[in-house]
């Protein structure tokens, strides 16, 4: 049983049965959802959330069989190569699928890759009904899945909680639609917009709840990027400090290599360094590097765009940009970056040299300024966090 990531079954003490169907409340695009279904959605999305940063290049995905308004079995994607989340679902249901309804938070599949279509498998359980909570991003096979499962008679709701299930998802979709990985930058900053000290010094600016948010961050991303002058001055460790946590890839982009042979990134038992650079750049560094374990990889032009390109290659669906403003404005201006995290602390360093965020643009006036969208603001502790997108204006 453990081979299959099958988290609960059908049994009367299961936490997780919820009584009948209730009354429909919410429309929904095609078909009224209820109460039941988007709490049904809400549990595909924290299933499929177990699988944080295990997927790539695939999409996060769980699923709910429900018979009688009763949770009769659940799954999961764990990786690629690796079953969907509807067959470990409907594994776990057995003949108990017959005649239910099945939660998807992603539109089923309907080709055959490394495993069968999911569209067959559901059709061939004999469910009656299918939620799902968003179509699938691919312009090419999109609606392909639920038309199928309506032309062998299977009822098919589609969008259900669809802002959160787009949300999941947005590095895997930004993924198909781009060719790229989709792009976070993330910094720390104090109110008075620093985020190190005239001398370079930054531990910490930010509060313990805060850094606790990004090693969570990080833990959800494939990579995270930093340019060298933050190996030289900051020593990170760039993992996510948790036990059976996925820890991405560390990239550090650097055209000299004229770094320190003690970094901590060059210790790789517990995550992989890759460093990248300029073609010839300092050999007898590249040899050292590799017999620490750390790949090393060089581009004939080190620019934001060839990194993703390369990352894209890889398969990474997210990459967490931990630099310092330099490489950020960079990689903003590179089209690398798709949405900004600022977690700003309440405390003032002043330093008319101290390094900010986001370096020079090439702006003139504030009407230049680029512009986010969907933003949010919530507070981590003692600091805030800003969230929020890159409009396509600026992209
Ligand atoms: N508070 C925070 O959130 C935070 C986060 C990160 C950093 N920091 C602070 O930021 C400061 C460092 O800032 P930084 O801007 O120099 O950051 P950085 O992250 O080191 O980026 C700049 C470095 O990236 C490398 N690079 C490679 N390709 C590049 C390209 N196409 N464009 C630009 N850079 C490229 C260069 O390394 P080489 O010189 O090796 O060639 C360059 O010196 C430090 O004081 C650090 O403490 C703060
Ligand atoms: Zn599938």
């Amino acid at each position: 049983m453990d081979k299959f990531p099958v988290v609960a079954q059908a049994g009367a003490s299961q936490p997780n049965n919820i009584q009948q169907h209730e009354p429909s409340t919410q429309a929904s695009a095609q078909g009224v959802a209820s109460d039941f279904d988007v709490r049904m959605m809400q549990r595909c999305l924290e299933l499929a959330r177990r699988a944080l940063g295990r997927t790539s290049p695939n999409p996060l995905v769980g699923s709910v069989v429900v018979q009688d308004g009763e949770i009769v079995g659940e799954g999961f994607h764990p990786r690629a190569g690796e079953p969907h989340a509807e067959v470990f679902a409907l594994r776990a249901a057995g003949e108990r699928a017959r005649g239910a309804t099945v939660y998807v938070n992603l539109e089923p599949c309907n080709h055959y890759g490394r495993t069968p279509p999911c569209s067959e498998g559901l059709i061939a359980a004999g469910v009656a009904k299918v939620v799902v909570g968003m179509v699938d991003p691919n312009p090419l096979v999109a609606g392909g899945g639920i038309a199928r499962l309506r032309a062998a008679g299977v009822e098919v709701l589609v969008g259900v909680e669809t802002a959160a299930c787009e949300q999941l998802n947005e590095g895997f979709v930004h993924r198909i639609l781009y060719k790229r990985p989709f792009g976070i930058l993330k910094y720390a900053m104090t109110l008075d917009g620093k985020i190190a000290t005239n001398s370079g010094h930054s531990a910490w600016v930010t509060n313990p709840s805060a850094r606790g948010e990004v090693h969570q961050l990080r833990a959800g991303c494939d990579a995270v990027i930093v340019g060298g002058n933050t190996v030289r001055l900051d020593n990170p460790y760039l993992t996510s400090h948790q036990e059976g946590v996925n820890n991405p890839l560390r990239v550090v982009m650097s055209r000299q290599l004229d770094l320190p042979t003690d970094a901590r990134l060059w210790d790789t038992a517990q995550a992989p360094t890759l460093v990248l650079t300029q073609v010839g750049a300092n050999p007898e560094f590249q040899k050292f590097l590799q017999q620490k374990g750390v790949e090393v990889m060089e581009l004939p032009s080190l620019t934001p765009d060839a990194v993703m390109s390369h990352l894209y290659d890889r398969g990474f669906c997210s990459v967490l940009w931990e630099c310092g403003g330099t490489l950020a404005a960079s990689a903003i201006a590179g089209g690398a970056v798709q949405k900004i995290l600022a977690f700003i602390a309440p405390k003032i360093i002043g330093g008319s040299h101290a390094p900010t965020p986001v370096g020079d643009l090439g702006f003139d006036t504030m009407t230049q300024a680029l512009l986010l969208e969907r933003v949010r603001w919530r507070v981590v502790g003692s600091d805030c966090l800003v969230e929020g997108y890159l409009t396509a204006k600026n992209q």
